[in-house]
């Protein structure tokens, strides 16, 4: 077993013995599937651009083509993308103890697309689109039919598609963001897996969860401003940490 990502005895025998896992996922838990975190997604065409003119209402209002192009080019890429041992190994994680709650800042969907059963999207989900203006869903044989770009609103006169995503000015989505604070309060063990910890209010949850007794571990390659508070950090990446963990549970 690689020695460098064990869990300490106390932390593997809090986990083994936790009745709800909190577990809180960044864009590093998507990288071993080949999608760009955001700020790697600013390249190439998109690199003269700052985040501010990709991802904001302002910019849809100004842009909604060149913002509709953007995000066709990272639906390309989450569509050609695979869950990786990582997401495998917290699908397994919801079989060995009763309750485990998936908190993501991704809107990828790999998480279910593993087969992960209680998945809350905090930043929405990419491969879904709503109405600019009434926020209703808009189905994809709609946006598939509609070639307009970006397609038309079935629902408001002047409404254009936009990504069923929280850009930067906009709040989470309430229900999603209430059920994460509830399953940081009640859960007794933490994983940070992947995340700077710098965006809020997403960032706030494992402290929520540490303010209430649960264990805390972060695994990144790179230090973040939570480390300081994990009782363990692994500086490793998702797939070969969490299988590894998964492993010392089994063992
Ligand atoms: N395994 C684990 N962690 C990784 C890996 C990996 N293979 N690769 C990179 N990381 C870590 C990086 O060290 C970094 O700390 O993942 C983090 C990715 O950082 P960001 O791209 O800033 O992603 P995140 O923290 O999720 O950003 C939060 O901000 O960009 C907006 O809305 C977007 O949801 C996103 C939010």
């Amino acid at each position: 077993m690689a020695s460098e990502f064990k869990l300490r005895d106390t932390l593997l025998e809090r986990l083994s013995g936790a009745r709800h896992v909190f577990v809180l996922t960044g864009a590093g838990m998507s990288a071993e599937s080949g999608i760009p975190t955001f700020r790697d997604a600013m390249a190439g065409l998109w690199a003269k651009y700052r985040p501010e003119e990709l991802a904001t209402p302002e910019a849809f209002q100004a842009d909604p083509a060149r913002v509709w192009r953007w995000y066709e080019e990272r639906r390309e890429a989450v569509r050609a993308a695979e869950p990786h041992a990582g997401h495998f190994a917290l699908v397994e994680l919801e079989t060995l103890l009763p309750a485990v709650s998936i908190i993501t800042q991704n809107v990828d969907g790999l998480h279910q697309r593993a087969g992960s059963g209680t998945v809350c999207e905090l930043h929405g989900n990419i491969l879904r689109s709503k109405c600019h203006i009434s926020h209703r869903q808009i189905g994809r044989e709609w946006i598939a039919d509609d070639n307009h770009n970006p397609p038309r609103s079935p629902y408001v006169k002047g409404g254009l598609a936009r990504p069923d995503v929280v850009w930067f000015g906009e709040v989470l989505p309430q229900d999603a963001f209430d059920a994460a604070m509830a399953a940081a309060v009640d859960a007794d063990f933490c994983l940070s897996v992947g995340t700077t910890s710098l965006v809020q209010p997403a960032a706030s949850l494992p402290l929520l969860a540490l303010e209430h007794g649960a264990a805390l571990v972060e695994i990144n390659p790179q230090e973040t401003p939570l480390s300081l508070h994990a009782d363990q950090c692994f500086r490793g990446k998702a797939a070969e940490v969490l299988t590894s963990i998964i492993d010392q549970l089994k063992a």
